[in-house]
Order: structure tokens, then C-alpha cells, then sequence
């Protein structure tokens, strides 16, 4: 009792139990000592100059002054040791030597790029996900960087939209499980420590669901919609810790997010109790004069601030608007004074204070170049991360000692193109990303042969080398064509109305398919590609999305079976465009179709079938799995009980490999209409061959509450269905009731 009555005396004075000044005192006293602008300096962050990541409009010149006076608290695309070194010295001569925060997109890897995000959820491994973000950390900060523009946790349910390789998915719960483990690597044991760099939940909120795909567009939904589907991963981030938040580009019904008072004031900061910073996106704060919603900068930099965006990132608006606006009384020095806060709160966290230089540290950056460990894992990484969509007749595994293999397709040689988009490009890439073919290559035996032929580019309508493609299939006895879409293809403003596989490679792939030889198609992409006529003719089929560094390594693995595949798809993959968006976790309609090709007078199209081409949740492996018949601890549940759910698997095939098995549930009657399925749990497990393991779930009322159309969360009594199975399609299921 003593012990506490201290330790709160303590804190009342802004000191800890050793005497000495806590963060806050320290951000306190430093806040005393300064001046409008300064405080307002703290809210700039600008862009360098070599690399740009928006429409860039710095002056240089200038941007080196405001440093030197103290008018910016932030640069991002500052990396290397040398480079923060020298800006850091810049900031170092303002008047309050306050150090800058240097913040990068490390998004899937820095030195050593990890598949794109979106291939990474489909490991469905928390595990190996944290881990990728655990190396990201310690090799970004080795290079002087603070702080990760990372993880996107936007839902996305439209392929279209580019920037689905960046995030987890469609699902809410994968994508809030995922968005957690890559926030742990990246804050690792906590801010301070030297290898622990700020994470930042973007895109606050709503980015994902961009009407049409189309990015940067409007969105327009039901609160209750944002509240259940889009704000839960943001929640949970917000919960563990995560450093910073990033506002997105869009309106939500006609508020423009950056200057969203509901949610960034009501929920982010109010009901959620955020003591973050929120970071504008690029230019967002200026732009919202474009969306319409203020008639100049001034405005723009009045209602961000006041609805809560603390930082502006390259939008320009803060240092030239604010100062005024406090002045002439239209903004009140306390939201500046909040910021600021914020912002600085931050800095001493990452220890910056104490040495501003402590993330430039030569020694740390030349261990962290090329790093053997680091790319060990990301193959191991890579090889997990892959999809197995068709295995028919067991194509795959391919033995090593095939007399003669031939890889064909635009991407076979590719090196930077595996890297995928949002990688940091350094002068080494092509020298040290391995190829598909080098890596096939070094593990096929001595004496066979790896032939290749490119047989087209990735997106023109050139023919010219298909003949030559076809004369090399002839020859071979596997052809493993590598297709899809360009590397550059998916990621911000890479929205597709148009998501088959780019140019002709699908003429390439009927072309070859006619020699009659077995063909291995690896599809490379950052989103679901619709292939209908592959995906009907072909018998083999492997979604690689874009693996990094170690890319042709880790296909390799899989391909010569030193791996077996278990990724499952974190997105539905449409059978055409107009099918989008399709997502499992749809709700039933007044008039379902029965079957997959009923059309009469119900919910379907009258010229395609209702379901998707693969479902979420789907991936096969070389071995088999079997389910048993799930069993529950109970049918008939009351208040607050906990269902148990166990079914046993085994593995009946030839191989050893790894299945994720999942749990859904659907609540069949709702004050509002439930989804046909909602995944509640998952596991990975890994099974030797013959060996059978029981999986367990747990099932308690928490997990079965919902947002009403009056926003209030909560569970109903009445009748569930509970399902396992391998895929989202592929479930057992059994009803229980559970009552309040
Ligand atoms: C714009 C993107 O939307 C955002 O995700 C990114 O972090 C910033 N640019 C900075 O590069």
C-alpha cells in the first residue's frame, strides 16, 4: 500500500519512484520553453529529396532552412546512416535542438524483402508474420529509421483496388490477428529499445472500401458496417500499443478522414483512450480542398487539427496556416499544444533525446546489408507464403532429376520485379534477388536441363516470341510457365479495371498448353487475378504473389517438394470482374440461390454461377487431410458459458505438411442480418505424414457480439451454426442454441 501511495505521489509530480522526471514532466517542461512556430514545427513532416513517395514539392533549399529553425519535427524517405546523420545534425542547430523522427514505408521487408502483405497473409503463420516484421525492425533502424509507415490493416473486399497486396485481406478477424503480429515485430520489446521502430495503423479508416476499386475514391457506408468490418483491426491496434496512426485519402460519407471528427476525436482519441499521434497521408490535409469540403488550406489545416490529425505530412498547410489561425483565435493553442504532445512524447520514447544518433550506427547497418540470417527466414517465408490452387495428377511435386525442365514466361529471370511493389530499391537489388530460374537451377540436378524462353512481355501485345516459347516447351518434360501481372501493377494508384493476366501471356499459356506437355503455371501477382481459362485447363496451379529477396528460392522449395505448400487464400478470388466485390461473408438475402447455378427470381446472375473461382480460405497441399466429425461440448448453451469445439485431423496422404484449419459461425437471426459465415478462429498445424492431431476451439458470448443499427455491441440469444473445415466453402457444420 505504501509502494503505491508513492509511486501515485511520484507520478502527481511528474517524477518516477528513482527521482527522475517522467516522459510527460519532460514533454512538459519542453513545451514551456517554446514557441508557437516550434510547437507547430513539430506537426511538419516533409519528404527528402532522392526518393518520393507522393507528389513531391519540396524545395530543398528551404526545407534544410526549416530544419535548421526548428520548423519541422519529421522527414520521411530519409534513410541510410549517413543520410539521418546529416539531417539530424541540421535539426541539432534550432534553437531547442529537438531531434527529427525519420519514418519509411517498410511494408514488407527493408533489406531483405519478405513476400508482399497480402501473400504473407496467405501463410496464415502469426507467427512467421512477426518474425518478417521483427527483422524489418532491427534492419530499418540499423539504417536510421524510426518509424514504419506499417501495418495496413484496411479491409478490402474489391481486387480491383491496387493496394490490396499491402494489407490482409477481406476478413476482419484474419486481418486484426495479423495487423497485432506485425505491430509486435515492429515495436519488438517496446519503443527504446534500439531495435524497435514506431508502427503506424493506416489507413484510417475505410481506405479498403474505395468505391469501385478505384483508389483514393469516396466511401460511402452504414456506421454500423464501418464499426463491425473496417474499424476493429484499428481498435485492436490502437489497444497494443501501436506508436502512431495514418489518416487515408478518402471521405466517409462525405467527411474526408483527415478531418473526421468521429473517428478521430469520438472514437480514436475519445471512447478508445489513443495516446498516439495521427499522421496525415500525403498531402491528404491539402486535398481535402479538392474533395470540397474546405474551400481553402487554411480551412483544411483548421479542421484537421481540430478533428485530431496531429502531424501533416507533406501537405505544406500546418506551418504556413496554423501560427495565424492561433493567432486570430480561430484555432485554440491547446490542440497545437496536444499535438505537440503527442509528437514529442514519441521522441523520448524512442530515446532520441538521449542521442539523437542513436539509430545511425555504422556497425549495425553493415551487419544488417545482405544479412544470411535474415534471408534464410525470408525463404523459409517465401515457400510458405505460396497457394497451391490445382495439383492434378501430381504434377507437383517435380522430381530433381527431370531429364529436361523448361521455365517460360516474362518473369523467369525477373530480379527487382520480385521484390513486388513497396519495396526501398538499393543499387544492389539485381545482384543479390534471386531469380526463378537461378533458383530452379540451383537445386535441379547437375544433368538436366533448365531451358528458358521469355515468350512474351508483361503487358504488350508483341507475339514475336512465342514460337520460340513453344519449340522450348516441345523439348521439355515439365514447362513451368511463370505469368500474371506486373510487379508495378498493384500497390497505391495501381487500380485495375481489368484484372486478367496483363498483354498476351494468355495467349502464350494456350499456346504452350497445346504442345500437350505438363504444365506447372506460377501465377506472380499482388491481388486476385481472374484466369478463368487457366484455371479450367490447366491441371497445376501456384500462386506465388511476389516472394522478395529469396523469391526463386523459395519456389524451388515448393516446387521440387523440400516444401510443401499450406497457404490458404486471404482473399475470394472472383470468376470474372463483374462478380466484384465477392466475399464470403456475404449476407443470405431475402431470396438465396439454392444451388451455385440457380438464377430464377433469386440473388444470382443470369449469365455466371453465384460462387467465386476460389473460395477464401482454400489451398491445397501435396498431402491429404482428413477431418473427423467435429464434436461439441454442448448444443445447448446458456449466458456465459464457453462452447468448446474439437475435431481431429490426420494426415492421410504422402507427404509431411501444414493445414490451417478454420472455424466459422453463423447466427441465423439477427436484430439485423448476420453474415452466412464469419470466421471466429483459426490454427495452423503441422502433421507428419499419418499422424493425426486434435485441434480445439473455444467459443464465449464475446465472440458472437455485433454492432446493432443503433452502434450497440452486443450478443443476442437464438440458434448458431458452428462450422470447421479446410476452406470457407468446405465446412462441416453443426446448430446449437445458446440463449442469454
Ligand atoms: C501515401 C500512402 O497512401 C501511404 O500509405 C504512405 O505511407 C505514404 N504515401 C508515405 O509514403
Amino acid at each position: 500500500m505504501k509502494k503505491i501511495c508513492f509511486l501515485l505521489i511520484c507520478s502527481a509530480f511528474g517524477i518516477n519512484a528513482y527521482g527522475q522526471k517522467t516522459i510527460d514532466q519532460k514533454v512538459s517542461e519542453l513545451l514551456s520553453k517554446m514557441t508557437l512556430e516550434e510547437k507547430v514545427g513539430q506537426l511538419v513532416q516533409y519528404s527528402g529529396f532522392e526518393y518520393a513517395t507522393g507528389p513531391q514539392n519540396s524545395n530543398s533549399a528551404t526545407v534544410l532552412e526549416e530544419i535548421k529553425s526548428g520548423k519541422v519535427g519529421s522527414m520521411l524517405n530519409v534513410a541510410g546512416v549517413e543520410e539521418t546523420r546529416s539531417f539530424q545534425k541540421l535539426a541539432l542547430q534550432s534553437r531547442l535542438k529537438i531531434p527529427l523522427l525519420f519514418g519509411q514505408d517498410v511494408i514488407h521487408g527493408y533489406r531483405t524483402t519478405f513476400p508482399v502483405n497480402l501473400g504473407q497473409a496467405a501463410s496464415w503463420d502469426l507467427g512467421l508474420i512477426e518474425k518478417s516484421e521483427r527483422i524489418a525492425a532491427t534492419e530499418a533502424s540499423a539504417y536510421g529509421i524510426h518509424w514504419t509507415f506499417a501495418p495496413m490493416v484496411d479491409i478490402a473486399r474489391d481486387p480491383r483496388w491496387g493496394r490490396v497486396m499491402e494489407g490482409s485481406g477481406e476478413d476482419t478477424y484474419l486481418g486484426t490477428q495479423i495487423g497485432l503480429a506485425r505491430i509486435k515485430g515492429f515495436q519488438g520489446k517496446g519503443l527504446g529499445n534500439i531495435d524497435a521502430i514506431m508502427a503506424c495503423a493506416k489507413h484510417f479508416a475505410a481506405y479498403g472500401a474505395a468505391v469501385g476499386g478505384r483508389d483514393y475514391n469516396s466511401v460511402d457506408m452504414s456506421l454500423r458496417q464501418l464499426n463491425e468490418t473496417y474499424l476493429p483491426p484499428f481498435k485492436a491496434a490502437a489497444e497494443a500499443g501501436v506508436a502512431t496512426f495514418m489518416n487515408s485519402f478518402n471521405d466517409i460519407n462525405g467527411v474526408p478522414a483527415t478531418a473526421n471528427t468521429y473517428i478521430l476525436r469520438d472514437l480514436l482519441k475519445g471512447k478508445w483512450n489513443y495516446k498516439g499521434f495521427v499522421v496525415s497521408d500525403w498531402g491528404s490535409i491539402g486535398e481535402m480542398t479538392y474533395h470540397g469540403y474546405t474551400k481553402d488550406k487554411t480551412e483544411a489545416a483548421q479542421k484537421a487539427i481540430l478533428a485530431g490529425s496531429d502531424m501533416d505530412m507533406e501537405s505544406r498547410v500546418y506551418m504556413a496556416e496554423l501560427p495565424k489561425l492561433v493567432k486570430e483565435g480561430k484555432v485554440d493553442p491547446k490542440f497545437i499544444d496536444e499535438a505537440a504532445r503527442r509528437i514529442l512524447t514519441k521522441k523520448f520514447e524512442m530515446g532520441l533525446f538521449d542521442d539523437p544518433y542513436r539509430f545511425s550506427d555504422d556497425k549495425r547497418q553493415k551487419d544488417q546489408t545482405n544479412n544470411q540470417e535474415n534471408r534464410k527466414f525470408g525463404r523459409e517465408f517465401g515457400s510458405k507464403s505460396m497457394v497451391l490452387l490445382k495439383n492434378q495428377k501430381n504434377i507437383l511435386p517435380i522430381s530433381k532429376s527431370t531429364k529436361t525442365v523448361a521455365l517460360i514466361g516474362p518473369f523467369g529471370k525477373e530480379t527487382v520485379a520480385n521484390h513486388g511493389f513497396w519495396a526501398v530499391g538499393f543499387k544492389d537489388d539485381s545482384q543479390r534477388i534471386v531469380s526463378q530460374f537461378d533458383g530452379i537451377r540451383n537445386q535441379l540436378d547437375q544433368n538436366s536441363a533448365l531451358l528458358y524462353a521469355k515468350g512474351c512481355n508483361v503487358d504488350d501485345q508483341d507475339r514475336s516470341m512465342f514460337a520460340e516459347a513453344v519449340e522450348t516447351a516441345k523439348k521439355a518434360d515439365v514447362v513451368i510457365m511463370t505469368l500474371g501481372e506486373g510487379h508495378a501493377m498493384s500497390g497505391e494508384a495501381k487500380s485495375r479495371s481489368n484484372i486478367h493476366f496483363s498483354g498476351v501471356q494468355e495467349d502464350l499459356l494456350k499456346e504452350i498448353a497445346k504442345t500437350g506437355k505438363p504444365i506447372v503455371l506460377m501465377i506472380n501477382a499482388g491481388r486476385p487475378l481472374v484466369f478463368d481459362w487457366a484455371a479450367d485447363n490447366i491441371p497445376t496451379i501456384m500462386y506465388t504473389w511476389w516472394l522478395g529477396t529469396e523469391a526463386g528460392n523459395s519456389i524451388a522449395d515448393v516446387l521440387f517438394g523440400k516444401v510443401n505448400p499450406g497457404g490458404k487464400l486471404p482473399m475470394t478470388f472472383p470468376r470474372t470482374e463483374g462478380q466484384i466485390p465477392v466475399y464470403y461473408n456475404h449476407y443470405n438475402t431475402g431470396r438465396p440461390a439454392k444451388t451455385n447455378t440457380e438464377r430464377n427470381y433469386v440473388s444470382a446472375y443470369i449469365d455466371l454461377d453465384n460462387d467465386p473461382k476460389f473460395p477464401f480460405g482454400y489451398g491445397l497441399s501435396y498431402t491429404q487431410f482428413k477431418y473427423s466429425d467435429m464434436i461439441l461440448s454442448s448444443a445447448d448453451l446458456k449466458g456465459n458459458q464457453t462452447l468448446n469445439i474439437k475435431v481431429n485431423i490426420s494426415n492421410t496422404g504422402n507427404y509431411d505438411g501444414e493445414e490451417v484449419v478454420q472455424l466459422y459461425i453463423r447466427d441465423l437471426f439477427g436484430k439485423v442480418v448476420r453474415p452466412v459465415k464469419e470466421l471466429k478462429g483459426f490454427q495452423k498445424i503441422f502433421l507428419k505424414k499419418g499422424e493425426t492431431k486434435i485441434v480445439s476451439f473455444n467459443l464465449t458470448p464475446e465472440n458472437l457480439k455485433f454492432y446493432d443499427d443503433a452502434l450497440n455491441y452486443d450478443w443476442e440469444g437464438g440458434e448458431f451454426d458452428i462450422m470447421v473445415g479446410t476452406n470457407s466453402q468446405d465446412v462441416q457444420t453443426k446448430r446449437i442454441s445458446w440463449i442469454k
